[in-house]
């Protein structure tokens, strides 16, 4: 075990592995990536650090602090050759430490799609593989999960995450529908954004009664949907019209105004944001709302259209805090590329003592 494998959308192997670098750097760990573009999996093997220090070290890259990754886990090399007759027992033999979880995942690439069903297919017989050999252990918390990655029917890379720190969805992937009802499909990046930055208790107290939230950039109406689903009042801001359904609704007031220079009426709870432009304009918007105290907390999307994506986001991390001046402190910022992002990323201010799963570590 001498190396990260990290899963990223297809296309950002290159940001993935510029992430790690850093991370690593900051770390003192030396080492290089390799990737392929397009398979949307990156391998970074560290110079003279065993797994088990990869896994401990104090401020290590995890899924929570890298923005463009689904899935990390640390690993050896790629196990090739497998018997196509007894996979599980060469991936369980592969497989040294104690786990209390079992994921078999494919790189989410287009040269990978033929896997899924194999790869449904193996989790059982390498738990029950494990189990026989005494290497399955609960309880869940604090323990390790065992991330197999097929890059093949014969070959695929075995690892470790802490179960804490791992999506248990394959792959990192959290496949969300669209809402019944909603008019577009943009919806699923807002909902998969409280997943992904809240815990369910505050899912549940910043929804509680009847928040206000202003949505910027609204027509025709998809993260307003989901707002109102959650039983939010939405101002939503648009100069576009809106689905007939939320157009009708008394509990959306439709503010036909310009999303940089709207002002709100009251302060509300929640502030979102959808609108195709500069990353820095759309930043510095929602970090001088927020240092108004206009709103208590925002959740944004930044285009990416540009080829340096890593760099634009530390760009517009360290515009955030400068925007928000005297009062960076009490904010956190958390960013990171969902499923359901393609060329963008998705952003969480919140106040500091309310920061979400993801939240905690990106202050
Ligand atoms: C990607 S769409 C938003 C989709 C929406 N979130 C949904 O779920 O249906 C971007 C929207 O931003 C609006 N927009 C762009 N620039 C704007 C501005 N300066 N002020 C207000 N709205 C703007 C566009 O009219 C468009 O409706």
């Amino acid at each position: 075990m001498d190396r990260f494998l990290g899963l990223c959308r297809p296309g950002f192997e290159g940001d993935l592995a510029a992430e790690l670098t850093v991370a690593l750097a900051e770390e003192g760990v030396g080492g290089y990536a390799r990737t392929q573009a397009g398979e949307g999996v990156v391998e970074w093997v560290a110079y003279g650090v065993s797994g088990r220090e990869l896994l401990t070290l104090r401020g290590a890259p995890s899924l929570q602090n890298l923005v463009f990754c689904r899935q990390l886990a640390v690993t050896g090399p790629c196990l090739e050759n497998l018997d196509p007759t007894d996979r599980a027992s060469g991936l369980a033999g592969g497989a040294p430490w104690p786990v209390a979880d079992v994921l078999v995942e494919t790189p989410p690439g287009p040269a990978f799609a033929g896997l899924e069903r194999l790869s449904k297919r193996l989790a059982g017989p390498v738990r029950g593989a494990l189990e026989r050999a005494g290497r399955l252990a609960g309880p869940r918390d604090q323990k390790l999960r065992l991330h197999i990655t097929l890059t093949s029917g014969t070959a695929a890379w075995v690892g470790y995450a802490p179960v804490s720190l791992s999506l248990e969805e394959p792959g990192g992937v959290r496949r969300l529908r669209r809402l019944a009802g909603a008019p577009s499909r943009s919806g699923v990046k807002l909902q998969e954004a409280f997943l992904a930055f809240l815990t369910p208790t505050e899912r549940h107290l910043t929804f509680a009664g009847r928040p206000r939230a202003v949505d910027l950039g609204a027509a025709p109406g998809g993260w307003t949907f989901v707002l109102r689903s959650l039983g939010a009042e939405v101002f939503a801001v648009d100069h576009g019209a809106l689905a007939p359904e939320l157009a009708d609704d008394p509990l959306v007031i439709h503010v036909r105004a310009d999303a940089f220079t709207y002002e709100p009426p009251v302060p509300v709870d929640w502030l979102c944001c959808d609108v195709v432009d500069k990353p820095a304009r759309v930043v510095e918007t929602l970090a001088r709302w927020l240092r108004r105290r206009w709103a208590a907390r925002a959740i944004f999307n930044l285009k990416l259209p540009m080829k340096q994506r890593h760099a634009a986001v530390v760009d517009a991390r360290a515009r955030f805090f400068r925007t928000l001046g005297p009062r960076a402190e009490e904010y956190t910022f958390s960013v990171k590329q969902l499923y359901h992002d393609r060329e963008e990323v998705t952003c969480y201010a919140a106040p500091r003592s309310a920061a979400g799963p993801a939240g905690a570590r990106h202050g």
